[in-house]
C-alpha cells in the first residue's frame, strides 16, 4: 500500500516556487508578453534572494572580471574566495570548466562565472570583418553570422561577447574602423540591432547565443587625429544625431550589456562619466543590464588626470556607473571598494544596485543549473561545414566592386592560359582574417591563391609571387597573441629579387590579380596610421607590374580606406574584399570567375587622399560650396568614391520615384515608392538607397542623410517596385538651438538611388 503524505504549506509554497522558476527560468520556455514579464518577475526574485545572502567582499568580487591568458592557482583560489565574477579570454572547454568548477564548487554561494570573449567576427570559423559585413547592406546576413559565432561561442563555453562595436567612425586613420559599420547612423544602426539579434538570440539566455555588449559608450570613433585611445570632443549635436543612434539600436535590441570607452568625452573620461553612463544611458534611456569598463580603464582615470589615484578612480568608476571593472590583472575595484563602503564613500544599496544586474545575467543564461559546457560535443559544432560555407557567402555578400573598365570582371577563364597572383596578402594565411581572431585554425583558411588555384582548373597555370614583405614600424603589442608566425623578414638583397621576380611573373602572365592592403594587426586596436597609403613596397610594386601592360585586377584586402587614387585611374579593375575571414580565397575566386555577382556598397566615404579626412557625406552646406577651389586648392573636396557605392556584373536603373503625401503633418510618416529595374542579361543585387534633406529648420541639417535602404536581387532584366516608410523618427533630429529632439514644419527632398549621390529626386512638405 502506498501512502501519500500531504505536504505541510511551506513545502507547498518551495514546490511552487522552484516549478516557477524551473519554468521560467528554462531555456527553451517560450515568450509571450506576460510570460517575459513573469519571466523577468522570477529572475529579480531569484537575484533578490542571493543577493541577501552575500557578503560585502562577495558582492564586490561580482563586480571583478580578470584576463586569463594563463590561468594559474592563484586566479582560481581568487575564484574559489568569491574574489571574480568573471573571466575574459579563455576559449578552451576544458580550462573553461576547470575554472567554473572553482567558481561553483568552490565557492561559498556556488555563484557560477561568467566567461568573456572578443567574438567580433566569428569564433573558429571567421566571417568577415564588421566593416565588411555593414557593407553587406544586410541586416540579414549580420544577424546570421553573428548567430553561428555565438552557436561556436557558446559550445566552448563561453557567454559573453564584447561586440558589436557601434561607433561611429569617420576618420580612417583609426584603426577600430574596422570594427564597426563606418560612418553612418542609420546604416551603424541597423547593423547594431542585427549583430545583437544574431548573439543574443530572441532573449536574453536563449540556447547556443551569448550576451552582446555595445561598446564603446561613446565617442570613441572621433579620436582626435584618429589616434587610438586619444581624446573626443564632440558636439551634443553630434552626439544625439550621429554617435549615439547605434548605441540606442542595440539598446532597443535588448543588448544585455555596455561597455565604456577609454578616452575622454569633452574633458571627462567616459569611464568615470556619470552623465554618460547614468543620465543618459540609465535615466533617460531606462538601460536594465549592466555595464562593464573597457580593459583597465579604470585605473586610466588616474592616467587622465581626473582620479586623485586608485582608489579615486574605483569610487568615481562604481559612482559614474561602472557595474564591472575589466582589468587586466587584479583590479581596483576588488582592492578598494571594501575599504570605500566603510568610509561611506560608497553604500551598501548602492553596491546592491550595481550587482544586481550581474546576478540576473547569470541567471538569465541559466548557469546556476548549467554552469559547464559539453567539452565532448564542442568541436563538432566549431568545425561545422554549415558555418564555413555560411562564412564564404558573407564574403561575396560583403565585397565591393569599385572599378571594372571594360568589363574585365568577371575572368572567362577560357580566355587566360597563365594567370599571376602577386602581392603580400595573397597566400597569407593570417592576414586575410584581419584582426581579433584568437580561436581559428589559419591552417584551414583558405589564401587567396588557394582559391583562385582551385578554380583555374586544369588548362589554366596559376603562378604565385609576393613581391614585397609589410610590416608595421611599432609592432603591434597584439602579435604575440596572433597564431603563427610572421616569417623573417627579407634583407635588401633578396627584398630586390622577390620585387623583380614578381614583376617577372607578371610579365610571363596574361592576367595578373594582385593582393594588396595591410596585414592583420595593420587595423584593429592600437593600430592607427597617419597615413592611408599602401604600407611597404607595393604601390611601387602595383606601378610596376602595370607597366608591364598585362591586365590587372586588384584585390583590396583591408578594414579602411586606403590611398588607391592612382589605382583607380590606372587598374582596370578594383574589388574591395575587406578580411574575409576562413574563407576568403572561395569567396574571392566565386566573385572573380563570376559564381557570384558583388553587391555590397560602401559603408564609408572613400577620400582621395589622407588630407582630406574627416570626409563624410552627411556634412552640411556653407558658403560657395559649388565651387571646388573653396575648399582646398589643391585638391577636389569630392571623394574618390561616394558613401554607397558600389558596382555589379549586372547594371540597374532607377527610375518612377512617388512620394505617397506631398504635405504630411508631424508625426505622420510618409511613403516613397521608387522603381529598380537590372537592365542586364545577368542576376545582380543592387541596394536601394534612400536619402533626404531638410532644406529649412531651426538648425541646418546635413546635406544628405540615409534614412532607407533595401538590398535586392533582380534576376535578368526584372524589375521591383520598392517600398520604404519615412517615420516621424527619421524627420526628427537633435537641435543645438533648441537643446531639445525636435521635429520641424519643413520641405524635403528625396532622393532615391544606388549611392550617396543619387539624383532620382522628390520632394515633400511637413506642416505644422
Ligand atoms: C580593449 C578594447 O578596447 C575592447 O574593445 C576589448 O573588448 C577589450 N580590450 C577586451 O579585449
Amino acid at each position: 500500500m502506498t501512502t501519500i503524505r500531504i505536504p505541510d504549506s511551506k513545502h507547498v509554497l518551495i514546490l511552487a516556487i522552484s516549478v516557477a522558476l524551473a519554468l521560467f527560468l528554462n531555456p527553451s520556455f517560450t515568450t509571450g508578453q506576460t510570460s517575459v514579464r513573469q519571466r523577468d518577475k522570477a529572475v529579480e526574485v531569484r537575484a533578490e534572494t542571493l543577493l541577501k545572502q552575500m557578503t560585502a567582499d562577495e558582492k564586490i568580487g561580482q563586480l571583478s572580471q580578470t584576463f586569463a591568458f594563463a590561468p594559474g592557482a592563484t586566479l582560481e583560489k581568487r575564484i574559489r574566495d568569491g574574489q571574480i565574477g568573471s573571466v575574459l579570454f579563455l576559449t578552451d572547454p576544458a580550462q573553461i570548466n576547470k575554472l567554473q568548477r572553482a567558481a561553483v564548487e568552490g565557492s561559498r554561494l556556488h555563484i557560477p562565472l561568467l566567461f568573456g570573449l572578443d567574438v567580433i567576427h566569428g569564433f573558429r570559423t571567421v566571417f568577415p570583418v564588421p566593416i565588411a559585413m555593414a557593407a553587406s547592406w544586410d541586416p540579414s546576413t549580420v544577424e546570421k553570422a553573428q548567430a553561428v559565432a555565438a552557436e561556436e561561442a557558446r559550445a566552448v563555453g563561453i557567454h559573453w561577447t564584447f561586440a558589436p562595436m557601434v561607433d561611429i567612425a569617420r576618420d580612417p586613420r583609426w584603426g577600430r574602423i574596422v570594427e564597426g559599420a563606418g560612418e553612418d547612423p542609420y546604416l551603424g544602426s541597423a547593423m547594431a540591432a542585427a549583430q545583437v539579434r544574431g548573439f543574443q538570440g530572441e532573449y536574453l539566455g536563449a540556447p547556443n547565443h551569448i550576451i552582446a555588449c555595445a561598446k564603446h559608450f561613446a565617442g570613441y570613433g572621433a579620436a582626435e587625429g584618429g589616434r587610438d585611445y586619444e581624446a573626443a570632443s564632440v558636439s551634443d549635436e553630434q552626439l544625439q544625431n550621429v554617435y549615439f543612434p547605434p548605441f540606442r539600436s542595440a539598446l532597443d535590441a535588448n543588448v544585455g550589456t555596455f561597455m565604456s570607452a577609454y578616452m575622454d568625452l569633452n574633458g571627462v573620461p567616459a569611464t568615470g562619466n556619470r552623465w554618460l553612463l547614468h543620465d543618459v544611458l540609465r535615466d533617460q534611456w531606462h538601460f536594465k543590464g549592466f555595464v562593464v569598463s573597457d580593459a583597465d580603464a579604470v585605473k586610466d582615470l588616474k592616467t587622465h588626470g581626473f582620479a586623485m589615484d586608485a582608489a579615486d578612480a574605483a569610487v568615481r568608476a562604481f559612482h559614474a556607473g561602472v557595474n564591472m571593472e575589466m582589468a587586466v590583472g587584479s583590479g581596483d575595484f576588488g582592492a578598494y571598494l571594501p575599504l570605500a563602503l566603510k568610509e561611506g564613500r560608497i553604500t551598501v544599496a548602492q553596491l546592491d544596485d550595481a550587482v544586481r544586474p550581474i546576478l540576473e545575467t547569470k541567471i538569465r543564461l541559466g548557469l546556476f543549473e548549467h554552469p559547464y559546457v559539453d567539452e565532448a560535443s564542442a568541436k563538432q559544432i566549431i568545425e561545422s561545414p554549415d558555418h564555413r560555407t555560411e562564412a564564404r557567402k558573407a564574403a561575396e555578400r560583403s565585397a565591393v566592386l569599385l572599378r571594372n573598365e571594360g568589363g574585365i570582371l568577371p575572368l572567362k577563364l577560357s580566355a587566360y592560359k597563365n594567370i599571376a597572383v602577386i602581392g603580400p596578402l595573397a597566400d597569407s594565411k593570417w592576414d586575410m582574417q584581419g584582426p581579433w581572431t584568437f580561436a581559428n585554425d589559419a591552417n584551414e583558411n583558405v589564401t587567396v591563391l588557394n582559391g583562385i588555384r582551385d578554380q583555374a582548373g586544369r588548362d589554366t597555370d596559376v603562378e604565385y609571387a609576393q613581391g614585397v614583405q609589410i610590416s608595421r614600424k611599432f609592432p603591434s603589442p597584439f602579435a604575440a597573441l596572433l597564431r603563427g608566425k610572421r616569417p623573417e623578414p627579407w634583407n635588401e638583397e633578396q627584398a630586390k629579387e622577390q620585387f623583380s621576380k614578381a614583376v617577372q611573373t607578371a610579365r610571363n602572365s596574361d592576367l595578373v590579380l594582385m593582393a594588396l592592403g595591410e596585414t592583420q594587426d595593420m587595423t584593429g586596436e592600437v593600430a592607427s596610421r597617419s597615413s592611408l597609403d599602401l604600407p611597404g613596397q607595393q604601390q611601387q610594386l602595383l606601378e610596376a607590374v602595370v607597366a608591364t601592360g598585362k591586365p590587372v585586377v586588384l584585390i583590396l584586402l583591408n578594414g579602411r580606406p586606403l590611398n588607391i587614387t592612382w589605382a583607380a585611374e590606372h587598374v582596370p579593375a578594383i574589388l574591395e574584399a575587406w578580411y574575409p575571414g576562413t574563407q576568403a580565397g572561395n569567396a574571392i575566386a566565386n566573385l572573380v570567375f563570376g559564381k557570384s555577382v558583388p553587391g555590397g556598397k560602401l559603408p564609408f566615404t572613400w577620400p582621395r587622399n589622407v588630407g582630406q579626412v574627416p570626409l563624410f557625406y552627411a556634412h552640411t552646406l556653407s558658403h560657395a560650396p559649388q565651387r571646388q577651389g573653396t575648399r582646398y586648392w589643391n585638391e577636389e573636396s569630392t571623394p574618390l568614391f561616394p558613401f554607397g557605392f558600389g558596382l555589379s556584373y549586372s547594371t540597374f536603373q532607377f527610375s518612377n520615384l512617388q512620394v505617397s503625401k506631398p504635405q504630411i503633418y508631424k508625426g505622420d510618416n510618409s511613403e516613397i515608392t521608387v522603381d529598380v529595374e537590372n537592365t542586364s542579361n545577368v542576376p545582380g543585387d543592387e541596394v536601394v538607397q534612400l536619402y533626404i534633406h531638410q532644406q529649412y529648420g531651426s538648425s541646418s541639417r546635413p546635406v544628405r542623410e540615409l534614412k532607407g535602404f533595401s538590398r535586392v536581387s533582380l534576376h535578368a532584366h526584372e524589375k521591383r517596385t520598392v517600398r520604404m516608410l519615412l517615420t516621424k523618427d527619421d524627420l526628427t533630429y537633435w537641435s543645438s538651438a533648441t537643446k531639445s529632439w525636435i521635429q520641424d514644419a519643413s520641405t524635403f527632398d528625396v532622393w532615391a538611388g544606388g549611392d550617396s549621390t543619387a539624383e532620382l529626386h522628390s520632394t515633400f512638405a511637413v506642416v505644422r
